[in-house]
């Protein structure tokens, strides 16, 4: 198998949504498995597990509910959860008792880290092997209860993201991300707000004039209005119910 380089894998990486019929070569998929299951997890706990999807049926149910497209024409599709149930069942087994650590926010945070991080490691993976990915979040928001019961979890098990793998059938442009500046704080968050915020409005105009002009379908959307929009719409989702459904009954 002939692999990209670390640096052209993360620098060249886009979001790709649309993929070829054919399948991934099985020791491209082995490889990503390596890559996921070598993940750094909190205290090495591995709070995560992956469902992974092959099954075109279900691929399309899941469509259905999120209308993603890229989730029924992908070949496979990952989806990472936060896991505490091996632990419990191991624990429980073993007639050790288990504290209520999914009922603290830190307890949902690392799972969330776990499975992110175990997400990322596939997605470098996949793009080292010449595949496509795209991460799909409405795999969490759109109807958690009814994935939960599309992919049988048990308590103690929530979707974090899914991601969708693929021969690619296109190649997106790269999107302009912020500049150093604004990601890297040296030594301390920066303190001058003022150029801070000139440098967003710079930025929010780069991303304006990509959307004008990039290739595929292009808009008049800005970063900063955009983002606002989706938060204003997230803002119907109600995940704290969906976390208590699975187990995690988050007080503190
Ligand atoms: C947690 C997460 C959830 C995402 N959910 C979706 C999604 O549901 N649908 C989609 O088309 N893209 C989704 N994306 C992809 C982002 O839109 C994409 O990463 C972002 O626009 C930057 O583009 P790039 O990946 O090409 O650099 C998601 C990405 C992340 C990290």
């Amino acid at each position: 198998m002939t692999m990209k380089d670390v640096k052209t894998s993360l620098l060249e990486r886009t979001s790709v949504r649309r993929y070829e019929r054919e399948p991934i070569p099985q020791e491209t998929m082995d490889m990503i498995y390596k890559a996921v299951e070598n993940t750094p997890t909190s205290y090495n706990g591995q709070q995560f597990s992956v469902i992974d999807i092959s099954d075109q049926e279900l691929k399309e149910k899941l469509y259905e509910l999120t209308n993603q497209k890229q989730l029924k024409t992908c070949n496979r599709l990952l989806i990472f959860c936060s896991d505490y149930n091996k632990i419990t069942r191991l624990a429980e087994k073993k007639g050790f008792d288990v504290p209520p650590f999914t009922d603290t926010m830190d307890g949902v945070t690392i799972g969330i880290i776990d499975a992110s991080l175990a997400m990322m490691g596939a997605v470098v993976a996949a793009q080292a092997a010449g595949l496509g990915s795209n991460c799909v979040g409405y795999l969490r928001t759109v109807d958690p209860a009814k994935v939960a019961e599309l992919l049988k979890l048990p308590k103690g098990v929530f979707v974090v993201c899914g991601l969708a793998l693929g021969v690619p059938r296109e190649q997106p442009d790269l999107k302009p991300k912020q500049p150093a500046s604004l990601v890297f704080h040296k030594n301390c968050y920066r303190q001058d707000t003022d150029k801070m915020t000139e440098e967003l409005g710079a930025y929010d105009e780069t991303v304006k004039h990509y959307n004008q002009t990039r290739a595929g379908g292009t808009s008049d959307n800005d970063w900063c209005g955009h983002i606002l929009d989706y938060y204003r719409h997230a803002m119907e989702y109600r995940i704290l119910d969906y976390l208590k459904a699975q187990g995690y009954d988050v007080k503190r």
